[in-house]
């Protein structure tokens, strides 16, 4: 095995400086005064970043003590967790202006490599010690294996995904350990409730901690979001208290971008959405991707593509955006100064096996068109008619940029089309869409692997094979729970398919549900083309839609057996699965016969070709294994964490299902197969 070009000290300089990093290169002199752990010093503790081959980020985060007002902070790194050969130092001044986080480029490293890194203050006191490991040589084809994870509510449920995932891992060979932990968002949930808020301190059954306050904060309804910078700020210091968290961030490297709840639960580039009324907030996007940069570790640009030695601010003010292009990005000057303040879409290269490409679904998201309520399908207030679907998707784009004035709605009336006027639907923006695109053409690797927070995967129920009385006034027929940006996917797959590139892989979170399926332009009865595979990971701790229903749905609801299985145990709302994987006829059958078989005996095959696995009820994160010609996605599935597991193991399993995807040839299908390694997902397959 050969080794890649290690760049020259002038370029890690260029380097660490385009990156507002400080840089750590060569052994450079002993500390004054040497290290002795004073975790206290270091609350949030350590992190490690966004590897290459040669250099990865290191960070943490000085606790300021009474009146100081910077430190001198040393990092020190060195090939053995003992510090007996350190191959790099360097050193900074933290204060106030980043929070007292810091972040270094720790450089001249050799590929695929473990090291140690730690902190020390001018006084001594030190950080815990940090590994990480470095990505592996442009020509290393040797497998690697990395994990990927999402939507962490630390204040109403508990880390022990992260605390099972140490524990695997600390028990297998080092050829066979993670690489790195893919975070695709939700790292922090900026909307929180306070145990004072609901009448018994729990809500929706979960226990409130009461462990993140805003010192401004404002509340809306009854629950608190972030009004500035310091809030912000506030939201990540105490997430990373969580001491399974910071065991992760200690141990692995992770590669971060984010969903919607490091900005705002609902809204989109710099607007907030609340009780359906768009609210400026250029202010409070910048705030927020202020302190994304300050507390996440990794290899990312401010868009003037400036050097910069720490987070600039672009000025910007609260302002409505009037005007979109045609992918819906608005316009506005202070949207687009704040929604460009920080780039997050990059490529990682991993060896000869794999690119990680990760986009930034969020920041250039178009707004949803809003009063498509009436367009539901009766008793499922989330679902709509696919063709309705499809109306509001392509917006003033519908065809041939004629959209419908009105679109009948399931109750027979004539509405307004609410999409009519909106950009379509699209989350990359044109700059973005175009770069993905080039990322997706020009790799030479076998597999390209899309790090997307949302995913993709479209959700059906056919409801026009419900009996009559259930269908209410329902004519149409798939409906679609979950879905959406059809023509930007149509136009990936038509990409795809075109020009012969193979190995698409996304992997995905947000949606606190296991997923594993193909990825394709259109499901039946359309042509089923699959050129790609999908797979979203459970959230680690963020409640399920499972447990939402099995909370929330009444006990006479005429659909109920499509949603809840009641067991011996109690409601199980993770019936939803065998609704979505095989159809209504199979949930009714379930219920009447109690029988899986009978219920898989009138399964509508046409319903969902591209779904191999589905859960709305898991937990825990997933881990892939690539190949140069197999890619395998392993779910590791634990308990709902309501309580903090304490033993070391994370607490017991649910299950653990594979999905080995062999390299597939162009105009050849991708395809999952699947095996269930351990437990039983319960209607999840
Ligand atoms: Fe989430």
């Amino acid at each position: 095995m050969t080794v890649s070009a290690r760049p020259n000290r002038r370029e890690f300089v260029a380097l660490a400086a385009a990156l507002g990093a400080s840089l750590a290169l060569g052994p450079g002199k002993a500390l004054a005064a040497p290290w002795r752990e004073r975790r206290a010093a270091y609350p949030q503790g350590v992190a490690s970043g966004d590897p290459d081959a040669h250099s990865v980020i290191l960070w943490t985060r000085r606790e300021p003590g009474a009146g100081a007002s910077a430190y001198r902070l040393a990092v020190e790194v060195a090939a053995d967790p003992a510090f007996r050969r350190i191959v790099a130092r360097g050193t900074t001044r933290v204060d106030a202006s980043t929070d007292w986080t810091c972040r270094f480029l720790a450089a001249g490293l050799r590929p695929a490599t473990e090291y140690f890194y730690r902190f020390t203050d001018e006084s001594g006191a030190g950080s815990r010690v940090g590994r990480t490991l470095t990505a592996p040589a442009e020509d290393d084809d040797r497998p690697f294996r990395f994990a990927f994870v999402s939507c962490q509510d630390v204040t109403e449920g508990y880390c022990n995904a992260y605390k099972r995932m140490i524990f695997e891992d600390e028990r297998r060979p080092p050829a066979e350990r993670l690489a790195f932990v893919l975070h695709l968002g939700d790292f922090i949930y900026e909307v929180t409730w306070y145990p004072e808020d609901t009448p018994d301190g729990t809500k929706g059954g979960r226990r409130l901690q009461g462990n993140l306050r805003y010192p401004t904060g404002e509340k809306l309804h009854d629950y608190h979001v972030p009004a500035d910078l310091a809030d912000y700020r506030v939201a990540y210091k105490s997430y990373l208290l969580d001491p399974d968290l910071q065991d992760a961030r200690a141990r692995f490297p992770f590669i971060p971008v984010w969903d919607n709840h490091e900005f705002s639960w609902s809204g989109y580039q710099s607007q907030q959405v609340w009780d359906g009324v768009a609210r400026p907030a250029q202010t409070l996007k910048v705030a927020a991707n202020q302190a994304w940069w300050e507390f996440q570790p990794a290899r990312v640009q401010q868009m003037d593509g400036v050097h910069f030695d720490r987070f600039r601010a672009p000025p910007v003010r609260n302002a409505a955006i009037d005007h979109y292009d045609g992918l819906g990005t608005g316009q506005e000057p202070n949207n687009l100064a704040a929604i460009h303040s920080l780039k997050i879409y990059r490529t990682l290269k991993w060896g000869r096996n794999a690119d990680l490409i990760l986009t930034d679904n969020r920041s250039f998201q178009a707004p949803q068109p809003d009063g498509g309520g009436p367009f539901a399908v009766a008793g499922f207030p989330l679902m709509y008619p696919q063709d309705v679907n499809e109306i509001f998707d392509s917006g003033r784009d519908y065809n041939e940029g004629h959209p419908p004035a009105t679109i009948r709605a399931p109750d027979g009336r004539d509405l307004p089309n609410p999409a009519k006027d909106y950009p379509r639907q699209s989350y990359l923006g044109a700059d973005q869409k175009a770069w993905f695109l080039q990322q997706l053409r020009g790799s030479q690797k076998p597999w390209k692997i899309w790090g997307h927070s949302f995913g993709t995967i479209p959700i059906r129920i056919d409801v026009q094979n419900l009996p009559e009385n259930l269908r209410g006034n329902w004519t149409g027929g798939y409906g679609l729970l979950n879905g959406g940006y059809d023509i930007d996917h149509g136009e990936i797959a038509d990409t795809l398919k075109a020009e012969g590139i193979t190995g698409l892989a996304i992997v995905a979170g947000d949606k606190h549900s296991f997923w594993a399926a193909t990825f394709q332009k259109h499901l039946p009865p359309r042509a089923f083309e699959p050129v790609g595979v999908e797979f979203i990971t459970g959230s680690i701790s963020a409640r399920g839609l499972a447990e939402s229903i099995e909370r929330s749905m009444r006990a006479d609801h005429p659909l109920r057996a499509l949603y809840v299985h009641d067991g011996p145990n109690g409601p199980d709302g993770r019936k939803l699965n065998m609704s979505l994987l095989h159809g209504v006829r199979s949930s009714l059958t379930f219920k009447e016969t109690g029988s899986l078989e009978a219920a898989r005996a009138v399964r509508n095959p046409d319903l969902a070709p591209h779904l191999s696995f589905a859960d709305y009820g898991g937990h825990g994160y997933a881990v892939v294994q690539v190949t140069p010609t197999e890619l395998t996605t392993e779910f590791v599935c634990i308990p709902r964490p309501l309580t903090h597991a304490e033993t070391p193991d994370g607490g017991p399993l649910v299950y653990r299902v594979r999905h080995r995807v062999p390299l597939w040839q162009a105009g050849q299908p991708a395809r999952l197969i699947q095996e269930v390694v351990e437990g039983t997902p319960a209607f999840a397959t």
